[in-house]
């Protein structure tokens, strides 16, 4: 595990997007996972912007981690936030782009997206194998879809499951704890104060750290590496 603390939700932006540039041009195809989140779309402004002559997309195979169970058009939809920031500003064939389709029957399109993976990915222990998982992390300690309160999600044998949002009731399709921590690398985006007691228990394993879905991931690959401002790592200690 390698643990990056910024000053500013910024800086976290340009260094992340400086790892994906270099992961990018070790490959000709690379399979990533993408997730929601405001942080991510500090990411997206950066990549799209200054690093827009940086990196060539051409082989970049898009997915997500989790997406809201609504329209591509709804504003809750996390592919329409990576389209308006990232994928509508960059040169990437549309075929790489695999959406989660929220609009369909939930369990259907669980099901669905977990072929779509395993028949465009690399297997690796049986299960396919992304490049790079970008993971954020909720103030509640959730992360992709995997909820507190249905952490038993994370140890499901499918790929993916349908998750339902505590607060809103809002269902969302998220990968499993099995598909993530099988990626060669994982990264865990967390900016902002309201993030620092959930990191703080997670990372310097504080009683209790297990209840939260974030303390699952774990890549076999122990490429695990973790972005944070320094707002969400107030309670981290490096050596
Ligand atoms: C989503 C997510 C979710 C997100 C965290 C952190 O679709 O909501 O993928 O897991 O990454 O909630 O979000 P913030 O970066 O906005 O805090």
């Amino acid at each position: 595990m390698k643990i990056n603390i910024y000053k500013t939700k910024q800086e976290v932006a340009v260094n992340f997007s400086s790892y994906l540039s270099n992961l990018i041009k070790e490959k000709k195809i690379v399979h990533i996972a993408l997730s929601g989140g405001s942080t991510p779309k500090i990411v997206f402004e950066e990549l799209a912007s200054n690093f827009i002559k940086k990196i060539d997309w051409s082989g970049v195979h898009l997915y997500w981690g989790d997406e809201r169970c609504v329209p591509p058009t709804d504003a809750d939809s996390n592919y329409k936030m990576t389209v308006d920031y990232l994928v509508s500003k960059i040169n990437i064939p549309q075929e790489n782009v695999h959406r989660i389709k929220g609009e369909d029957a939930p369990s259907k399109e669980a099901i669905r997206y977990g072929e779509v993976l395993v028949k465009n990915l690399p297997e690796k222990n049986k299960l396919p194998n992304f490049d790079l998982v970008i993971l954020g992390m909720g103030d509640d300690g959730h992360t992709a879809s995997i909820f507190p309160h249905e952490i038993n999600l994370w140890n499901s044998k499918n790929i993916c499951e349908v998750a339902i949002h505590p607060d809103s009731g809002q269902k969302r399709i998220s990968l499993t704890g099995n598909i993530i921590n099988n990626a060669t690398a994982v990264a865990f985006l967390v900016t902002g104060e309201g993030k620092k007691e959930k990191v703080d228990s997670i990372i310097n394993k504080k009683e209790g750290y297990k209840q939260y879905p974030a303390s699952l991931v774990a890549p076999t690959s122990e490429n695990l590496i973790w972005f944070l401002d320094a707002a969400a790592a107030q309670e981290v200690k490096l050596d």
